[in-house]
């Protein structure tokens, strides 16, 4: 089994609930007028320590797999609701358990308007090395209509107290293809976003998620929301804009300044093992994906039961000690669904050590007509038409990534 050197926490409480998101979280409530982040702990101390104590416990149960963690990524729902005591609680439980690297990448995603400088200071001291924010777009009406619950002026302000903070790692979520947003809006988003000098941006294509507000008000294809050839022009536009500025488009939906690429999500496009933590958190180990309860009451009941199991039969280590055995349980599907989704693409060699030759050359059989319209690349080209072993597959940029989900059902209707 790969060493275990990473994991996610996930923090389900928002202060409401944004119209598309379909997360495991728990609306906690707006801030009080006039309130700060602070204040909005100090509603709902209660219910978000005795969270933090289930989670503590539930880091605690666990047995390390003897390696130092490089990434911890602290995700929502807004884990800037918590104060900088319960983080540094979660961060000590990780590190008693596990142990922290000197140099890991820690991450925490970060609402406008729920936090203070005292707390992202705080934020920082408790270790934390790389903050993202959920910004979305810059436009009053674009907020509203997506149910956010801050303004463009608590953009504005978040980014300025990061960096008075002394954060010099800085990630913006922006979403393309909202309801009646438009090309010139989404252009605009993203200059505004550039302007703010960040390190990373990631741009989400809207997905109207099932059971979301979204969901029962717009119908895919249907004004307001964007034609699919308005959200390809989104897609490119936001290549160019920010290739033109320096930004890496290192994955699908992300860019990066040279050096900046979020190492922690980079485990999970490599396919590569992960602790996961928390309310709907899932845990990548030993081969296995294993989701955690959605709700919070059966998460609590969980993390009791899962407990005495551990404790009362050793199970784990029973797992544990089977799975060891041998090369990982790797998944060709899964492997090539994340790793396509690089720019770098997947090594040939390593996928024939990985799934044999057989195989991948069925997969390089079925890509042929990709290759040929440009949508897949093979780099460098091989010289001959015999399977290429020493060269990286990938999709192209932007055209490629565009039709991401049609290569992909080619690939697993020749393999399922
Ligand atoms: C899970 S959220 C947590 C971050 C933070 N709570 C926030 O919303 O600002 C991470 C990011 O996922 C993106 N996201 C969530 N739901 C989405 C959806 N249905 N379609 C596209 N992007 C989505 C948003 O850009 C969001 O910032
Ligand atoms: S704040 Fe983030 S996690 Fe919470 S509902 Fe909105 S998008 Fe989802």
């Amino acid at each position: 089994m790969s060493p275990v050197r990473s994991a996610y926490i996930h923090i389900p409480f928002c202060r409401r609930r944004c119209y598309y998101c379909d997360f495991p979280v728990s609306v906690v409530g707006d801030k009080p007028p006039g309130g700060s982040g602070a204040q909005i702990n100090g509603s709902n101390s209660g219910t978000i320590a005795q969270y933090v104590q289930v989670l503590c416990q539930e880091i605690r149960q666990y047995v390390s797999s003897g390696e130092l963690l490089q990434t911890v990524f602290f995700g929502g729902g807004t884990p800037s609701l918590l104060s900088v005591e319960q983080l540094n609680q979660i961060l000590t439980a990780l590190d008693q358990q596990f142990g922290i690297a000197t140099d890991a990448e820690i991450s925490m995603e970060i609402d406008p308007a729920t936090f203070d400088l005292a707390q992202v200071k705080g934020y920082k001291a408790a270790g934390v090395n790389r903050v993202s924010l959920g910004v979305q777009a810059f436009q009053p009406e674009l907020l509203q209509v997506a149910g956010r619950s801050h303004t463009v002026a608590d953009i504005l302000m978040a980014v300025d107290l990061i960096q008075q903070a002394g954060f010099t790692n800085l990630s913006l979520d922006l979403i393309s293809g909202l309801p009646h947003q438009t090309l010139e809006q989404w252009e605009e988003s993203l200059e505004q976003a550039i302007a703010l000098s960040p390190t990373h941006l990631s741009c989400y294509d809207l997905i109207v998620e099932a059971g979301t507000p979204f969901s029962r008000q717009y119908k895919l294809g249907n004004t307001p929301l964007p034609s699919d050839e308005m959200a390809a022009e989104m897609y490119r536009t936001a290549q160019r804009l920010l290739a033109a500025n320096k930004f890496e488009h290192y994955e699908i939906s992300n860019y990066a300044k040279p050096g900046y690429q979020c190492q922690h999500n980079r485990v999970y496009w490599k396919n590569r093992p992960f602790y996961g933590f928390g309310m709907g958190a899932t845990s990548y180990l030993y081969g296995e994906r294993f989701a955690r309860p959605r709700k919070t009451w059966e998460y609590y009941e969980w993390v009791k039961q899962e407990g005495r199991r551990e404790k009362a039969v050793g199970e784990d280590e029973r797992v544990r000690s089977q799975t060891r055995v041998g090369k990982p349980a790797l998944d060709l599907l899964d492997t090539l669904m994340l790793g396509l989704r690089l720019a770098e693409g997947l090594d040939m060699a390593w996928l024939i050590e990985q799934f044999g030759e057989e195989a991948i050359a069925r997969l390089w059989k079925c890509l042929q007509p990709y290759l040929q319209d440009g949508l897949v690349a093979i780099v460098p080209a091989p010289k001959d038409d015999q399977l290429p072993t020493s060269s990286h597959l990938r999709l192209t940029d932007p055209e490629g990534f565009l039709l991401s989900n049609v290569v992909l059902t080619t690939i697993f209707e020749e393999f399922e």
